[in-house]
């Protein structure tokens, strides 16, 4: 039996998202059900409705989130009805070239679900990221879902399931920060200010925050900014430089996605330094560098893709250290909404009034 439940509906490039009936089949073989209790608005959901990701519209928006399975597939074991899970987008193949080399974190052929869901007219559905949702009930692999102790409140669980683990693991996965470095982030939204409290977590000496907008930089202090630049109204590459006795910091990661801020990070890092572009960017964007200046400043340029996490390996472990008060993530969520406020929610993200709108369903 199909379920009829409300999702938030990107229907085209640019047109503002609305709320509509939505069709989810019940779980078939490798699928789960899951009622939605909480979804975050994250940067990528706007990406989608401005058609910066694909043109596969209509989308159904939302992919941030926690909730509890409500049936699974006829063949899915580890997973059961009335579990708490974080939905993921990366549920590994272990078959693909990356897992089988031990390196399922890159994995190139993640599962999603195989039914589509669809509008009340049949017209089938992308969900943002595999996931969809900004919904009451959404359908995803079995893998998408990682159990974690329900004891963690469902709209601070579900940041784990993009943004906050995408900044999390830039630092402590992909950039790899360790005690005693120096880190700068440029960009400090949800997913900046979760770079910070990665490196600040990892036991970065120093933890530069660069944002164009004071109450950000303001807010990143509380997840361990040791330092702010506010790059509207000083030289961010000189700034940083000043802060790291002249030498640039070891590791900058970049959280907005744009070519003007990926060549501060290039800059602003130290000879041998690493540099993570964790903010995506739009498919007209072009990136102009002397060839000679990436060779001779050595280091590292990496993307991180998903924080290089792996769900079943991060998601638990980072809800222990929450709930054991080591890791401040009640200071992400400065809203809950409902569903039909998502629209106003991308207005408050773009005017910069919030770190993360959290849909409560
Ligand atoms: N790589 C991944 O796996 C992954 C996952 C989730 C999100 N993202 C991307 O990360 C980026 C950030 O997402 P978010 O949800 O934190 O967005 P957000 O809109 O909440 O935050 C962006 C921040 O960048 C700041 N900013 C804008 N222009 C700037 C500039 N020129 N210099 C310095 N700061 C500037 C804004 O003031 C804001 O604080 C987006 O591009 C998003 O799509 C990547
Ligand atoms: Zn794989
Ligand atoms: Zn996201």
């Amino acid at each position: 039996m199909a379920h009829e439940v409300k999702g938030v509906i990107a229907g085209g490039k640019g047109a503002p998202v609305s709320v509509s009936t939505v069709i989810v089949p019940d779980p078939g073989p490798g699928e789960a059900l899951v009622a939605v209790q909480a979804c975050g608005v994250c940067h990528t959901d706007l990406h989608y409705r401005e058609g910066g990701i694909g043109d596969d519209f209509p989308y159904l928006l939302g992919h941030e989130a926690a909730g509890v399975v409500e049936a699974v597939g006829s063949d899915v074991t580890g997973l059961a009805a009335g579990d708490f899970v974080i939905l993921n987008w990366r549920a590994v193949c272990g078959q693909c070239r990356a897992c089988l080399r031990g390196r399922p974190w890159y994995c190139f052929a993640t599962h999603n679900a195989t039914q589509k869901m669809t509008l009340a007219d049949g017209t089938p559905l992308s969900p943002a990221l595999g996931i969809g949702a900004f919904a009451e009930k959404t359908l995803v692999a079995a893998g998408q879902c990682t159990k974690v102790d329900p004891a963690i409140r469902p709209e601070v669980a579900g940041l784990l399931g993009c943004g906050v683990m995408a900044g999390l693991g830039a630092a402590l996965n992909t950039a790899g920060v360790g005690r005693g470095d120096s880190v700068a982030v440029i960009g400090c939204g949800g997913v900046g200010d979760g770079a910070i409290l990665g490196a600040s977590l990892a036991g970065a000496r120093k933890v530069i925050a660069v944002d164009v907008d004071d109450r950000k930089l303001e807010w990143a202090r509380q997840f361990g900014a040791t330092h702010t630049v506010n790059s509207r109204s000083a030289d961010p590459v000189e700034q940083i430089k000043d802060l790291t006795e002249g030498n640039g910091a070891d590791v900058v990661i970049e959280a907005v996605g744009r070519p003007e801020t990926y060549k501060q990070a290039f800059y602003a890092r130290d000879l041998a330094g690493t540099v993570v572009l964790v903010g995506v960017p739009t498919p007209e964007m072009q990136l102009e560098l002397p060839l000679l200046d990436v060779f001779g400043r050595g280091g590292s340029l990496k993307s991180s893709w998903y924080g290089d996490c792996l769900p079943t390996r991060d998601f638990p472990m980072l809800v222990d250290l929450h709930l054991q008060g080591r890791l401040p993530l009640d200071a992400f969520v400065s809203e809950t909404i409902a569903l039909d406020e998502v629209e106003g929610a991308f207005a408050k993200m773009h005017g910069g009034e919030v770190l993360r709108s959290v849909v409560l369903l």
